[in-house]
């Protein structure tokens, strides 16, 4: 996976950029959630390689065949209810736990940062789920959401989940392709982009927006970027530094300060 060790003096470079930061954000995709068995969206095992998003990850999708949603989702919960999260994750945690002004931005849904900090002692951590989380579902017509590790059986329309507020079909509560983000959410995630005087940006391709683009928030407020991947992505030229490594491989000595 790594492309060979990091070079030590830009892993050095950015170590003391993090230790001495006032104020840092970190902003993590699915590369992150690679080293546990997660897979990735984009590359050459990457879910959108064998699944098409819009006949899976669209409200139109779910309005023809929710059944189909469900059990492309529940596959999916069930693949990462069987992943632990990683070095990356403790990671991450540990430096929420030690810097409680830390705010972890995340793409992903599959709730491993949250399950890191918990192991952590880190439990107050501010974590930002951008994208939701496959382990809540909510109503498709109403306001009614709840958190849900149980399967859900998706043999047949008639055994789908229902509301129990309307009885409308309940849906995971993840963002779909065509649809806004939480707005309280994205306002958090950019103001702590903007406060952030180091943003570290881990495992994105950097291509989603308006993920993309808390990094250039950082950047517009005066601080700079360390971004950790094994692949160069469109953020790398603006880094400060960049890391060309697995997330679980690197974050334990990049972060320890
Ligand atoms: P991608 O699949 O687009 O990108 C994963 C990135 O992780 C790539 O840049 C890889 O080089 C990198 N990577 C792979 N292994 C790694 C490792 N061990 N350590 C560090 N980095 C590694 O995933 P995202 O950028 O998260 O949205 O995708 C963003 C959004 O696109 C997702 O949240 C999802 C998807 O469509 C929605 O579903 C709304």
């Amino acid at each position: 996976m790594s492309p060979g060790p990091p070079d030590e003096e830009v892993l050095e470079r950015a170590a003391a950029g993090i230790g001495g930061a006032r104020r840092v954000v970190v902003l993590t995709g699915a590369g992150v959630s690679a080293e546990s068995g997660v897979p990735t969206f984009r590359g050459p095992d990457g879910l959108w390689k064998s699944h098409r998003p819009e006949e899976l990850a669209t409200p139109g999708a779910f309005a023809r065949d929710p059944r189909l949603v469900w059990e492309w989702y529940q596959w999916r919960r069930d693949l990462v209810g069987g992943c632990a999260p990683n070095p990356g994750h403790r990671a991450i945690a540990r430096l929420q736990a030690g810097r409680p002004d830390t705010v972890l931005v995340t793409q992903n849904v599959d709730g491993l940062h949250a399950m890191a900090a918990r192991e952590t002692g880190a439990e107050g951590a501010r974590i930002l789920e951008l994208h939701g989380s496959l382990f809540r579902v909510r109503c498709a017509r109403c306001p009614w959401r709840a958190g849900r590790r149980e399967a859900v059986d998706a043999t047949s329309e008639a055994s789908l989940p229902r509301c129990p507020e309307c009885g409308a079909l309940v849906r995971p509560d993840v963002v779909w392709f065509g649809e806004g983000l939480d707005r309280e959410v994205l306002e958090g995630a950019f103001h702590a982009g903007r406060e952030a005087d180091v943003c570290v940006v881990v495992g994105t391709s950097a291509v989603v927006q308006p993920a993309a683009s808390i990094p250039l928030a950082t950047l517009e407020g005066g601080g700079v970027l360390i971004e950790v991947n094994p692949e160069r992505t469109p953020l790398s030229p603006l880094a400060m530094a960049t890391i060309r490594a697995g997330a679980g491989e690197v974050l334990p000595c990049l972060l320890r300060a």
